[in-house]
């Protein structure tokens, strides 16, 4: 056996709320023991959750390749209410199956940023079917900028039939550097996050759920390309033979639909590298070492905070 220690820091939030690292752990969350549960739940007079009579139906659906996605979609979910059900949307077969929602649920589509916007995959939250259902459009990043994140969120949202009523920005921890957003959402985020979230239940309870518009900032598209070189060269993934006992849990997990079932070969064309293979490999078959610059803190950016729209 090769001798590779596991990177820890890939895991990092998914420990803090006792997450499971591999895909099954993460769908086994419906109904988020695991989370928070440090967040009020009061009763909501609300048209969505029926009026002030139970907690509102929270629907977190995730794409998290990492699990600090979800970990911080949890954060807000449970500030939201006690009624949390988790629907995983990271792997490619996970998109492919169609999920109505009702007008009664709040649904959350929370996602990362890769290259100032969501992860370039199909569906990503296409196969999700509001019935003018209310949402809030969430992204994550890792300290950088969420240029266009939420915003493309929020048009898939309300191109599937979803009101949204609110977006905000969260900060995790950075996927490719230890540096950056590292224990991110910490205790100023959770104070903004559970701001919003106590917004969002008094635009429920007045009845009056008017729509948000959610600017993005086009400049990640001149700046950055998410399957560019750029990427390639700073998110080496190296696969060790004699690890690996072909369980075919990378192929089937894999955010894009990029790893070949039989020969795991990743096709780099395809690949967002967002690392989910290494993040949910248990065998030390498939690692993740990050360019220098992001080891050493090169990129380090100055504070972000979380960003809302309401
Ligand atoms: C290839 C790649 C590109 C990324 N690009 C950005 C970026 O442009 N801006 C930013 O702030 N964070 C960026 N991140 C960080 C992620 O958005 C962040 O770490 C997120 O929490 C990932 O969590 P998840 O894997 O659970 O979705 C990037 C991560 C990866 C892997
Ligand atoms: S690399 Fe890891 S997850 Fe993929 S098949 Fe091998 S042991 Fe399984
Ligand atoms: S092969 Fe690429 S797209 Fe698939 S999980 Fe690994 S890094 Fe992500």
């Amino acid at each position: 056996m090769a001798d590779v220690s596991r990177r820890a820091f890939l895991k990092t939030s998914g420990a803090v709320l006792g997450l499971s690292a591999t895909g099954a752990g993460v769908l086994g969350l419906a109904g988020c023991a695991a989370a928070s549960k440090d967040a009020p739940s009061e009763g909501v007079g609300s048209d969505a959750g029926k009026a002030g009579e139970e907690s509102l139906k929270v629907k977190l659906c995730a794409c998290s390749p990492t699990g600090n996605t979800l970990a911080a979609g949890l954060v807000l979910a449970n500030y939201l209410s006690d009624d949390v059900e988790v629907i995983d949307q990271t792997s490619y077969q996970s998109r492919m199956k169609k999920i109505d929602f009702e007008p009664t649920d709040l649904v959350i589509m929370i996602g990362s940023t890769i290259a100032g916007r969501t992860v370039e995959v199909d569906n990503l939250f296409t196969n999700l079917k509001g019935s003018d259902t209310p949402c809030i459009a969430a992204a994550c990043f890792g300290n950088r900028k969420a240029e266009m994140t939420a915003s493309l969120i929020a048009d898939t949202a309300k191109a599937n039939g979803f009101n949204v009523i609110g977006g905000i920005e969260i900060v995790t921890d950075h996927t490719l550097g230890r540096f950056l957003g590292h224990g991110r959402p910490d205790s100023d985020d959770r104070a903004a996050i559970q701001e919003f979230a106590d917004s969002i239940k008094e635009k429920i309870a007045s009845g009056s759920l008017e729509p948000v518009t959610i600017v993005g900032d086009e400049s990640c598209y001149e700046n950055y390309n998410p399957k560019g070189t750029i990427y390639r060269s700073t998110t080496t993934k190296e696969y060790y033979p004699d690890n690996c006992i072909k369980c075919g849990t990378c192929a089937q997990e894999c955010t894009a639909g990029a790893i070949d079932a039989t020969t795991l070969e990743i096709d780099e064309d395809v690949c967002v590298h967002c690392q989910r293979c290494t993040y949910v490999c248990r065998h030390q078959g498939r690692y993740f070492f990050p360019a220098s610059e992001f080891e050493q803190g090169e990129h380090y950016w100055s504070r972000k905070d979380v960003v809302v729209h309401l």
